[in-house]
């Protein structure tokens, strides 16, 4: 399918790449594509940043038929422009798609797609040490009409956001809450899938811990509230007595690519990486005891972010002194160094913008 370009007759100022924050601004253009039951995906389009007319009956704006992705554009030193694990952001989007009965788009065009648009908008990938052009595809369904079924009238939409980080923390050590009231998903619900509705659920708690000083909550599974999930947006790892323990991945929570990636990094380096169920009983023994060592969640938006502190059940407990452990700055270092070109990737993980 040939992409359409219709370029914007008036760009944009750009913002100070020194406060840029996360997700407040965006580029000149963005990518669209409509699909039809009949039609299969069509008209595939990079057209200026703008609104999207919509029936108000619309199914998004009714039953949560939504999906996303959310990955990044790294500027090297020299200029270039890539990409981190993008074929593995676009098979989730399938996955997510399979569950929620959205319409599956071809991996290899999505990897084509956003490449045009960030080739458009290449200007728009921040120089600063730090920031990056955050990536968000979503696809919706847009039927015309009330009744609850799956969706014969889709869009996918590419946008693009320069971006710095994600907590106002930035690398410093987060606050997070465990949450045991509300939960976020349950096995054989769509947990594993990124969709919207996911997020829409975890507003409350999010509220309730911000309004406490927290950054994020910790979600604990949905039947017994006994084991650890993951944060808000973003995946858990603990370094308990040397090995590190990240809950697995039984359908509730989800595949994060940078979890992947920190666990094949922890392999490498001879560090003993268990996935499995983790207990908050016994996250508190190993506070109790001192062989909680370390603490850190990972996500695209949140690269490694330490965990200074965590509230359990009202109480307050300060994770490794409140401070980034040796393991977590590690991770941070060498994933963000590939990210960004400094180091060389012997994965296979990066993915230059022009070839
Ligand atoms: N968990 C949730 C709920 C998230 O929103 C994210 C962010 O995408 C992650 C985990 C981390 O996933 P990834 O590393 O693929 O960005
Ligand atoms: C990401 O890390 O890409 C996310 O999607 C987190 C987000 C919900 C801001």
């Amino acid at each position: 399918m040939e992409i359409r370009i219709e370029k914007a007759q008036n760009l944009k100022v750009k913002p100070d790449e020194s406060a840029l924050g996360f997700g407040r601004h965006f580029t000149d253009h963005m990518f669209l594509m409509d699909y039809d039951i009949d039609k299969g995906w069509y008209d595939p389009r990079i057209v200026p940043y703008g609104p999207i007319a919509l029936d108000p009956s619309s199914t998004v704006f009714h039953y949560g038929a939504e999906i996303f992705e959310g990955m990044k554009a790294y500027r090297r030193a020299d200029g270039q422009v890539q990409f981190f694990r993008p074929m593995d952001n676009f098979k989730r989007l399938q996955d997510s798609a399979e569950r929620l009965c959205l319409p599956i788009v071809d991996p290899d065009f999505m990897l084509e797609a956003m490449k045009a648009l960030v080739k458009v908008d290449e200007d728009w990938v921040p120089h600063k040490e730090g920031t990056s052009l955050y990536i968000r595809p979503f696809i919706f369904g847009a039927d015309p009409f009330l009744g609850v079924h799956t969706v014969h009238h889709s869009l996918l939409v590419i946008i693009l956001s320069p971006v710095g980080s994600y907590y106002k923390e930035g690398i410093n050590p987060v606050r997070i809450m465990v949450e045991d009231e509300d939960v976020r998903a349950v096995r054989g619900g769509t947990g594993y899938a990124k969709c919207g509705g996911n997020y829409a659920a975890s507003l409350r708690a999010g509220k309730k811990a911000e309004e406490k000083g927290y950054s994020q909550v910790l979600w604990l599974d949905g039947v017994e509230r006994k084991y650890i999930e993951e944060v808000g947006a973003m995946n858990v790892m603990f370094k308990i007595n040397g090995t590190v323990v990240t809950p697995a991945l039984l359908g509730s929570v989800l595949p994060g690519i940078t979890r992947r990636s920190c666990i094949q990094l922890l392999k490498d380096w001879g560090v003993p990486v268990e996935e499995r169920q983790l207990s908050v009983d016994e996250l508190k023994e190993a506070i109790a005891n001192g062989t909680l060592e370390e603490a850190f969640g990972c996500g695209t938006a949140a690269v490694v972010s330490p965990i200074g502190e965590l509230n359990i059940e009202g109480k307050p407990y300060e994770i490794a002194g409140n401070k980034i452990g040796p393991l977590t700055q590690k991770l941070y270092d060498t994933l963000t160094g590939i990210q960004w070109g400094k180091i060389a990737d012997p994965y296979g993980w990066i993915v230059p913008l022009h070839d």
